[in-house]
């Protein structure tokens, strides 16, 4: 057991855990101490020096970040020194950046901004250094932007993408003034091995590392009186967009957000939510038709376990780093992509509209769902099948540019005709979402009874634990399935793109044996996607989570196989899950890419 430390900060004592920071028992006591390389998702680098703290008796200022207690320390967090001395090292990083904060991206959302405002950093010396000197401008990937004039080099990018996404495809380059942070051969974003996530966007404290936002586009389509705009809204977007706006600690806002939607003018605001139903349909029937292959027919082909593929970081990091196992990914578009293909056939039809009458946007909690929907193979309806994808932010940018007041607005419902939802396709915006929707429908296909789980709860596939494992036993299967009797159904959950690789390494050496395997590139699912509220951490993520569960508990229908207007599609235009009209428009094909 851990022993505590008594210590003083500010002349004020506090008693912590051994080997808790500085900057931790100062936040214990709601002293709050500056930081910028700092970030709780990653671990300690210990060098912008803007936390420094003044250690009484120790001629040296400290870390804060990156020290640990001591017995009878005396702190000061606030002295004439730190402050100086903090105020300089701001002037420093200034002094090699562009702040032209005006025309910035982030202007508004920015830590180095906050700094400089608080410790009121107008001494032009340290800010207009930088036309001087040359820094490069990445604008080619669909999902990020990189500016390398706004890096203040503290490599929370490069620790997300090495620690968390397993990737390394941002690195440090070069030493002293020349460092700066970098990708293999210095090729552009597009062109490494980037699974386009964002989370290295969300880590980034300035406007260095941004998403690439096509607000203006999405606004002249709205102004267009002859085009017919759509818009699609994921899970995770109703539990992230109100932290825009301070709204209510409860997390979520669907019904401001179709409000919102509603108020901007698109002409119809439909939901993902009713493709997620629609992917569980067809995952569901294409998981049992290879266990079918594999018991019944003892096809050595059929490749198991199966892949989830509605997360498009996820399908880039594998299709760079395992092509051999790409057979093993579902061929199910990611509902984003079948509502797209949708909109523009069966939607079109309906609404007696002509398909390239129709502009279709979605709203999505991820940048690389921007790269997704720019991949060539995303035109089975004839035509682009998404056409803008804005995340989170934009959104958010969007209705405030419109002057609307969001925490005021009454709440409204989705428009009919792929508006419609269930619980189990709420769910998809958490770790674990996809694999309980499933699971409630798969087994109840099967035996005709619902999942053994209390209120349809599976809870060994919740919680934000990296990786996660549960099984259940078929029984008194019904007779079409019979050869089903007695199989354990094993399943694992993997989130963040470095809990993918274990994953994928313990398939690959035999360690361990699934039927069924749900990756979310990010931390958390969706509901911690790139495109979501910054900042996000840990907490965060555990309240969006929790707002996703409640969303689920409140809906009247909790199975994706009983959304009505689901049942609906499939008997007026798909006919059946994997038949033809289903495998042209809702399902694709992998790309094998460059590991570096
Ligand atoms: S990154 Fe921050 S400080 Fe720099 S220009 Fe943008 S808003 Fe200003
Ligand atoms: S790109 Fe952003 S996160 Fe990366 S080093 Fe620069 S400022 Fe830090
Ligand atoms: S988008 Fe994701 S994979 Fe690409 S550099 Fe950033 S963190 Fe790494
Ligand atoms: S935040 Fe502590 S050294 Fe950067």
């Amino acid at each position: 057991m851990a022993n505590n430390i008594n210590l003083t900060i500010n002349g004020i004592a506090v008693n912590v855990e051994e080997g808790q920071t500085i900057l931790e028992a100062a936040k214990k006591l709601n002293i709050k101490i500056p930081t910028l390389c700092y970030h709780k998702d990653l671990c300690v680098a210990g060098n912008c020096r803007v936390c420094v703290v003044e250690q009484v008796g120790n001629k040296k200022l400290l870390p804060a970040c990156a020290t640990p207690v001591h017995e009878g320390m005396e702190i000061q967090t606030n002295s004439l020194e730190v402050r100086n001395s903090r105020k300089h090292i701001i002037e420093l990083l200034l002094s090699e950046h562009n702040a032209d904060c005006t025309r910035c991206y982030k202007n508004g959302n920015c830590e180095l901004q906050e700094l400089a405002s608080e410790y009121k950093i107008t001494n032009p010396d340290f800010i207009d250094l930088v036309p001087f000197k040359e820094y490069s401008y990445d604008d080619l990937s669909p999902s990020i932007i990189k500016d390398d004039s706004k890096c203040i080099r503290c490599q929370r990018c490069v620790r997300t993408c090495a620690d968390i996404q397993y990737l390394s495809a941002l690195s440090v380059a070069y030493k002293g003034d020349e460092m700066k942070i970098s990708t293999f051969g210095e090729k552009p974003m597009n062109e490494v091995v980037c699974a386009t996530c964002g989370q290295c966007v969300i880590h980034c404290p300035t406007g260095a590392l941004t998403e690439k936002n096509y607000i203006e586009e999405v606004w002249d389509v709205l102004a267009d009186p002859d085009m017919h705009v759509v818009v699609q809204t994921a899970p995770a977007v109703r539990v992230g967009l109100g932290e825009e706006f301070n709204a209510n600690s409860s997390g979520r806002v669907t019904g401001k957000m179709v409000a919102a939607l509603k108020r901007l003018g698109f002409d119809s605001v439909l939901d993902t939510d009713f493709t997620a139903d629609l992917t569980i349909m067809e995952e569901g029937t294409e998981l049992l038709t290879r266990l079918k292959k594999a018991i019944v027919d003892k096809d050595k082909n059929v490749k198991l376990p199966l892949f989830s593929s509605c997360s498009p970081g996820w399908i880039k990091f594998i299709e760079h780093t395992n092509t051999s196992m790409l057979d093993n990914l579902s061929s199910c578009k990611s509902p984003q992509q079948m509502f797209g293909a949708l909109a523009k056939t069966y939607y079109a039809k309906h609404r007696g509209l002509k398909p390239e009458k129709i502009v279709s946007v979605s709203i999505m909690p991820c940048t690389a769902k921007k790269f997704e929907a720019n991949r060539p193979e995303m035109r089975d309806s004839g035509y682009q099948d998404v056409d803008y994808v804005l995340t989170t932010r934009e959104l958010a940018i969007m209705i405030k540019q419109a002057g609307i007041e969001f925490n005021d607005l009454e709440e409204e419902k989705f428009d009919k005709l792929m508006g419609e939802s269930t619980g189990a396709a709420v769910i998809f915006g958490a770790t674990g979402g996809v694999m309980e929707a499933a699971l409630r429908t798969a087994y109840e296909l099967v035996t005709g009874r619902e999942v053994p789980f209390k209120n349809l709860d599976i809870t060994p596939v919740r919680g934000l634990e990296g990786i996660k494992e549960a099984s259940v036993v078929i029984e008194d299967a019904l007779p079409e399935w019979d050869f089903l009797n007695g199989v354990e159904l094993k399943c694992a959950i993997a989130h963040g793109l470095d809990n993918a690789h274990k994953i994928l390494e313990r398939i690959k050496t035999g360690k361990a044996n699934y039927h069924f395997v749900e990756f979310m590139a990010c931390p958390g699912g969706c509901l911690g996607g790139g495109g979501q509220p910054i900042p996000t951490s840990p907490e965060i993520r555990k309240k969006r989570m929790e707002a996703i569960y409640a969303e689920d508990g409140d809906m009247p229908i909790r199975k994706s196989h009983e959304n009505p207007e689901v049942l609906q599609l499939y008997k007026e235009f798909l006919g059946e899950p994997l038949g033809q009209v289903s495998h042209k428009l809702l399902h694709t094909h992998y790309t094998e890419r460059e590991r570096f």
